[in-house]
């Protein structure tokens, strides 16, 4: 765009700058145009790749099950050929599931109630990793002021409006984390049910901490519960070290051209790290059912009046539960991800090339076994 030199002396140099001016609009215009256009192609495309997928993921089933009934063969060749199709299928599947996350889709129930139909979905893996290191680094600073500031009251606990003010915060922290991790999983995160639904019973157990009236009983668990929001800032440093490693691991992955032995070192990594975070989440573990038993004694007592230590004592209860069993599902699952075969989504994660490795090599491995068994024949 060119800039307007000068001041017109006259009507005719006036003239030639609106003239000028005119021209360029209509280029940008056009410009918008092609914008406009292109727009429509994109979604269009969407559209029928949603179709595809939909399609591609019908004829996949419907050949695993004339697959399977023709599996009982006795013949060795058979056998490898029939293995090498499962494993093409498995990496068609995971290829079909990568692209699905790539385009747009309605969004789930509880977006829907929150945002509106407005359009949650990125376009691209740096997009979702652009918001995944969001999401972590919003979670790191909040619990880091949560827990300061649990810190702050633990000493100085003369001021009962601080007390609302904190357990409000935690309100709002753990409702905006159930929406960003919505959006996460409607971007193809596999974020754990449960973890979404513990941030939910969060909010409602720091709800109920908000009403809980200053009393005796509220002064009786109110510095423990301060400790534990303190720890609690421990764990998530742990935790986010974890998982920014991960995340950064995960992206490398997927950058690099040869990842076998890359694959095996996050592996390692991985290992060592979890089971390092895994003994402060024992420790939080062991902490909130000791809280749920101070509550559930805290109920029982004469001055006891109020609802809320029973009902936050059952909330530490069910969730420490929920918690630990989740913790162990996913340490099974990190376990059977010692199977090369299982870990091939990991190259895919965040890889800005789009068409893995495991793919070609699925295929390769395909074409390979049954060239060899037609020599053969
Ligand atoms: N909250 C939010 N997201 C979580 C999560 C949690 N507690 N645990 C895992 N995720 C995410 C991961 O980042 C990953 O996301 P991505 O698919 O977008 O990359 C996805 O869920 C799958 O993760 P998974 O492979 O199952 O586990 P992991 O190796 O990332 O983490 C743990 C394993 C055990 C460290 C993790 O689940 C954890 O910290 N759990 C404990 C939470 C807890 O108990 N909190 C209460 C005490 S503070």
């Amino acid at each position: 765009m060119s800039p307007i030199l000068g001041n017109p002396t006259n009507m005719d140099e006036m003239y030639e700058i609106v003239t000028k001016f005119e021209s360029e609009f209509g280029a940008f215009e056009k410009r918008y145009d092609d914008y406009v256009d292109l727009s429509e192609k994109i979604r269009a495309q969407q559209n029928a790749c949603k179709h595809d997928i939909k399609h591609f993921k019908m004829y996949i089933k419907m050949l695993r099950s004339k697959l399977a009934k023709i599996e009982s063969s006795e013949n060795q060749e058979e056998q490898m050929r029939i293995a090498a199709m499962k494993n093409s299928f498995e990496d068609k599947w995971l290829t079909l599931r990568e692209m699905e996350d790539c385009l747009p889709k309605q969004n789930g129930l509880y977006l829907r109630i929150i945002l509106g139909p407005v359009n949650v979905s990125f376009s691209n893996k740096q997009d979702k990793f652009e918001y995944k290191n969001n999401y972590e680094n919003f979670k790191m600073t909040v619990s880091a002021i949560i827990s300061l500031f649990a810190l702050f009251l633990y000493f100085f606990n003369s001021v009962s409006l601080f007390d609302s003010i904190f357990h409000f915060l935690i309100v709002w922290y753990y409702c905006t984390l159930t929406i960003r991790e919505r959006i996460l999983m409607q971007n193809g995160s596999r974020i754990k049910g449960w973890w979404a639904t513990y941030h939910f019973i969060l909010t409602a157990e720091a709800a109920v901490m908000l009403i809980w009236p200053s009393s005796h009983s509220y002064s009786e668990f109110r510095d423990q519960f301060m400790l534990y929001s303190f720890y609690i800032l421990i764990v998530q440093c742990m935790q986010y070290y974890y998982q920014m490693g991960c995340l950064y691991k995960l992206r490398a992955l997927g950058q690099r051209p040869s990842m076998d032995i890359t694959v095996d070192g996050y592996m390692t990594w991985m290992s060592s790290r979890l089971s390092f975070v895994l003994t402060f989440l024992l420790s939080a573990y062991a902490f909130q059912i000791y809280n749920a038993y101070s509550l559930y004694c805290i109920s029982r007592a004469p001055f006891c009046q109020e609802w809320q230590p029973s009902v936050v004592a059952l909330i530490y209860a069910f969730t420490a539960t929920g918690n630990l069993i989740t913790t162990l599902m996913v340490v099974r699952s990190k376990i059977a991800l010692l199977n090369p075969r299982k870990r091939g989504y990991l190259r895919k994660k965040y890889s800005l090339i789009f068409h893995s490795d495991v793919s070609a090599m699925a295929s390769k491995e395909h074409s390979e076994v049954s060239e060899k068994f037609a020599k053969e024949k």
